[in-house]
């Protein structure tokens, strides 16, 4: 047994002429854990998986997987890593099966190995029912499916997957993010990437919130969550003297900051469900209330505290 991470990469550091796609990028990834990478288009996700999978080199920095370097030229170590780029062909006039069993080929497996191995990713991306049909008939979550049942043919150790939900219906959707789920099953470390927040709160045991090349932050959901300082937001709606009842709103034990505007009073309150009630009530001796709104910190919010951009634009 070794005591090495699955994946550990260390300031690693990638230029494209005159741009630094990633600059000084640090993780590492245990067994069976989800990691996610977090970020908006541009913030260097590919490029740093494009390295992890060892299809560039980093200009700087290391990268190891299961303790060994990998680069274009460590064969022996891909072999661990599978990887599903956001596109990848497979044969139209093929069957899910065939399709499977022809990159399972490619991978060197054969036989009984094989048959066996392609009934399981059938069942675990949840195609079984389909594999007899051409995949011209499939949808396009079905394709993204079949891509990551390639990736997973020869068991990797670690599986990477890049923003696999793009551009395809919410259904199919939801099918792909149930399929990553059933991976942990097969306990496998998965490094996926997204620009979706609620994918990476609902799949990654531990998140990288990545922007302009660099993480700006990693830790679990609530970690991350706790750097905003954890509090709930409060938008009041309505008419009436907003200046003086958000500074009389501030000084309520749980408001910890308000602002105003014409027609809204904004606070940003700790525990908002147990503190609603002291609000309104405090807000309707001055103001005339339309609307009550309440928002709990997500992963938006940390991006937006840490970068101050909102995830997607
Ligand atoms: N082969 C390349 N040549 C030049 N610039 C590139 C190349 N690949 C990526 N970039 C640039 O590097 C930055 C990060 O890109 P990428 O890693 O694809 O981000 P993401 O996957 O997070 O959207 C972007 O500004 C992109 O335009
Ligand atoms: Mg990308």
């Amino acid at each position: 047994m070794s005591a090495d991470p699955v994946l550990r990469v260390s300031q690693v550091v990638r230029r494209f002429g005159d741009l630094t796609a990633v600059d000084g990028v640090s993780f590492s990834i245990e067994p069976g854990e989800t990691f996610g990478l977090l970020g908006p288009n541009g913030a260097g996700k590919t490029t740093t998986i494009s390295m992890v999978a060892g299809l560039i080199s980093p200009d700087e920095g290391e990268i190891t997987v299961l303790g060994r370097p990998i680069g274009p030229a460590a064969v022996e170590v891909k072999s661990h890593i599978g990887l599903v780029p956001q596109d990848l062909a497979v044969y139209p006039e093929l069957t899910g099966r065939e399709n499977l069993t022809f990159f399972g080929r490619l991978q060197r497996l054969e036989g009984k190995a094989l048959a066996g191995r392609v009934d399981t990713v059938l069942e675990l991306v949840g195609l079984t029912d389909r594999a007899k049909d051409p995949t011209k008939e499939y949808s396009g979550g079905m394709k993204r499916r079949l891509n990551i049942g390639i990736g997973l043919l020869q068991r990797p150790t670690l599986l990477i997957l890049d923003e696999p939900t793009v551009g395809v219906d919410p259904q199919s959707r939801n099918s792909i993010l149930e399929s990553v789920e059933s991976l942990s099953v097969e306990g496998m470390a998965v490094l996926y990437t997204t620009h979706y927040m609620e994918e990476a709160e609902r799949l990654c045991d531990r998140i990288a919130i990545m922007d302009s090349g660099r993480i700006q932050a990693e830790g679990t959901r609530d970690e991350l969550i706790r750097l905003t300082g954890g509090l709930d937001g409060v938008r009041l709606t309505g008419s009436g003297d907003t200046a003086a009842i958000a500074a009389q709103l501030a000084q309520l034990p749980a408001v910890a900051g308000a602002a105003h505007a014409a027609h809204e009073v904004r606070l940003t309150v700790r525990d908002a469900p147990s503190a609603l009630a002291p609000i309104v009530t405090a807000a309707t001796a001055g103001m005339t209330l339309t609307d009550v709104e309440v928002t709990r910190p997500d992963l938006e919010s940390v991006f937006l505290h840490l970068t101050g951009k909102a995830l997607r634009d």
